[in-house]
């Protein structure tokens, strides 16, 4: 009798091990939009912008960011500002929010 109970006992162990691991791989993994938009801005910046900007908007070939607001930061990008590329068709207005989430995370000089 005490063996049979050892056995449920151990088989519902194991049931609730398989069950875990099912629900630890199914788990998803958050898609790119779905990050807060600071972290979500940080990778677009890491992507589109930190090449010139450098890595924390600090200044490469393009100066630190001056950021006054948002409408002349979206206007920046998307006219361009020469020699920074036109962005209009490339970052979505979610992006460009998310990149300014983040840009006016960042210190001041
Ligand atoms: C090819 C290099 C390059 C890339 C890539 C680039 N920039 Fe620039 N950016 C510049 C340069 C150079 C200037 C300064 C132009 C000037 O002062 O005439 C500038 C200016 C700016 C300004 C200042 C506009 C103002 O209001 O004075 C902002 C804001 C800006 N960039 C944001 C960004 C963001 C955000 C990205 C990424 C989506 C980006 N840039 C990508 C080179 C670049």
């Amino acid at each position: 009798m005490a063996r049979a109970g050892l056995v449920t006992v151990a088989f519902a162990l194991l049931a609730l091990a398989y069950l875990g691991v099912q629900w630890w791989g199914a788990e998803p993994r958050p898609a790119r939009e779905d990050l807060p938009p600071v972290e979500h801005g940080a990778q677009i910046f890491a992507e589109h912008c930190a090449p010139c900007h450098g890595a924390r908007g600090e200044g490469e070939v393009g100066p630190r960011l001056v950021l006054e607001n948002k409408e002349r930061f979206r206007g920046a990008l998307l006219i361009g500002f020469y020699p920074m590329p036109s962005f209009e068709g490339v970052l979505t207005e979610e992006e460009i929010d998310a990149l300014w989430a983040y840009v006016s995370s960042l210190p001041a000089p």
